[in-house]
């Protein structure tokens, strides 16, 4: 049995593919989808601290990865041990583009790591990019489900306050090398910030595993910083229909 997920090979019935939410009561709402994509039932095989799953319609698992880095880098390590080699993040996430509206999703291309997990696998020249089989089945769902969609770089951050500037923070205060970093990522044509895509993807790549990321916009930065209320389930939704459709192709 794998420590912190609570899983052994038996469990996961020759499942190879997982969909991985940060928050544990997201796992449900993802497997409800899947229920309602690919008929069957679904059953829970384990929830430990952030880390919960639940296998559906015998072909995937949804297991929760709990906010950042360090532990997305657990269940990646796990799930591998595990026989899983398919993994699509469907997270939240905030726009740094004006254009980009809450309620719509991004596809992340690649990512900017500026997280600390990663530099565990590998050095700070390495790419954190997703798989093509996976960022052609999530443009290709986003288009199916007539989503309003996005596709590009995402900047994926350790921090939610200063390392996505945000000044609405217990000190206030931000490093000097956060002061303007929005600013100079929306000018490297940056998208949006999150706060998993970066381990997700370079862990995948170093592994020669398959990962793909998918994120419901849920507050736009040029605007607020604070996650606009009203259209957090409709981008969680939209994310959630995109993730489960891009398993059509995968599977
Ligand atoms: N997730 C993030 O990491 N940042 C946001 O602003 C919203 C969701």
């Amino acid at each position: 049995m794998v420590y912190h997920l609570g899983l052994t090979k038996e469990s996961l019935s020759g499942v190879r593919v997982a969909l991985l939410p940060g928050d544990p009561f997201r796992v449900p709402k993802i497997a409800e989808e899947v229920m309602s994509t690919f008929g069957g039932s679904c059953s829970e095989l384990a929830w430990k601290r952030e880390f919960r799953t639940i296998l559906v319609s015998g072909k995937v698992i949804v297991t929760s990865t709990g906010i950042g880095g360090p532990s997305t880098a657990i269940v990646m390590e796990e799930l591998s041990m595990l026989g899983i080699d398919t993994f699509i993040r469907i997270g939240t996430t905030g726009a740094i583009r004006e254009d980009i509206k809450p309620g719509s999703i991004v596809i992340t291309s690649g990512s900017v790591r500026m997280d600390g997990a990663s530099t565990h696998y590998a050095p700070p020249e390495y790419p954190a990019l997703a798989h093509h089989e996976l960022l052609s089945a999530l443009i290709e769902s986003a288009r199916e489900h007539s989503l309003k969609f996005h596709v590009g770089i995402t900047a994926s951050t350790d921090t939610f306050y200063p390392g996505q500037e945000r000044t609405d923070s217990f000190t206030g205060q931000l490093l000097r090398r956060f002061q303007g970093s929005t600013e100079e990522l929306r000018r490297l044509n940056v998208l949006n910030y999150e706060m998993e895509s970066a381990t997700l993807l370079t862990l995948g790549s170093v592994f020669g595993l398959r990962c793909g990321v998918v994120s419901g916009v849920v507050v736009n930065r040029c605007h607020s910083s604070e996650i606009d209320k009203e259209s957090l389930s409709q981008s969680e939704n939209n994310a959630i229909k995109a993730g489960v459709g891009a398993l059509k192709t995968l599977l």
